[in-house]
């Protein structure tokens, strides 16, 4: 269920989500037009961004900013954030929300892959950054909320590559948060325990796999991307305006 909380603060934001095509990113697409801001989002998923696109324009009257770019091609990222303040003017949010949680066996991954799945779940965070900044240092505000993950807190051992960025994201997050402080512009990160997308029941949930975890969480039901909605909102507006440099975890009281 999408939070009944109004962030005042807002409305005509000027707002940038990377990954806002499917799963939690859509459900956080939504959730910000649903505040009335002005939402533009970066994914390479053609087909499922323009059908949210027509959905989230009947729900809200607002039809979000749809710009198609690989986050692995910083000038193609660098391209669609000059497009979205082109369009909606300086962004004031930016949610670092896209990643690939592909397994990998350590044995077999080369140099290229490892490289391929950084360049997903860990560059583009610091770019982005770079590229909405100076727009944000214009404004005088700013608040950056980027997508790391309960994973490599729980020493899960199957994809090191994503786990090592994960806790990278947090370490970029503070350092930005210390770097940029001075400017009005908070960074902190969300990570997500278990969150149930269609992607996650098809590829990883296996039979008793999803249940025991529900089972270890002190809040027992299962996670869904609106749960991930309300506590991004939060972190985006000014109710948080002393909070930057902070992890908020979301996983139903698992850790
Ligand atoms: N679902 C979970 O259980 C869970 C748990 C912990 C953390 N998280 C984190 O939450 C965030 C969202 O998770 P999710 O499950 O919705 O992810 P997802 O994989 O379902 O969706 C990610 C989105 O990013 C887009 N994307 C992927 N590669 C891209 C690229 N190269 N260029 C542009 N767009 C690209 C995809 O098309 C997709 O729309 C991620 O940062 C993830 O690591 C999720």
């Amino acid at each position: 269920m999408m939070p009944s909380a109004r962030f005042a603060d807002l409305e005509g934001a000027s707002v940038l989500i990377t990954g806002g095509g499917t799963g939690i990113g859509a459900r956080l697409t939504e959730g910000f037009a649903l505040q009335g801001a002005k939402v533009a989002f970066v994914d390479i998923a053609e087909a499922p961004s323009q059908t949210l696109c027509d959905e989230v324009a009947r729900l809200t009257g607002r039809k979000p900013l749809f710009l198609n770019a690989d986050l692995r091609d910083i000038e193609a990222l660098r391209q669609a954030v000059r497009t979205a303040e082109q369009k909606h003017g300086p962004i004031s949010v930016l949610v670092n929300n896209a990643a690939n949680d592909i397994r990998h066996a350590v044995e077999t991954v080369t140099a290229e892959e490892w490289d391929d799945n950084l360049s997903i779940n860990l560059r583009p965070h610091f770019f982005t950054v770079q590229a909405v900044v100076p727009g944000m240092q214009q404004l005088g505000r700013g608040a950056i909320v980027n997508f790391t993950s309960t994973s490599f807190m729980l020493n899960i051992g199957d994809m090191p590559a994503y786990t090592a960025a994960k806790a990278g994201i947090i370490g970029l997050t503070k350092g930005l948060a210390g770097r940029y402080g001075k400017d009005g512009i908070r960074v902190n990160a969300i990570a997500p325990g278990w969150v149930i997308t269609e992607r996650q029941r098809q590829l990883w949930a296996a039979p008793g796999k999803l249940e025991a975890h529900i089972g270890r969480q002190a809040i027992p039901r299962e996670m869904h991307p609106d749960d991930m909605v309300g506590p991004c909102l939060f972190l985006a507006s000014d109710a948080s305006a002393m909070l930057t440099a902070q992890t908020l975890i979301v996983d139903g009281g698992l850790l």
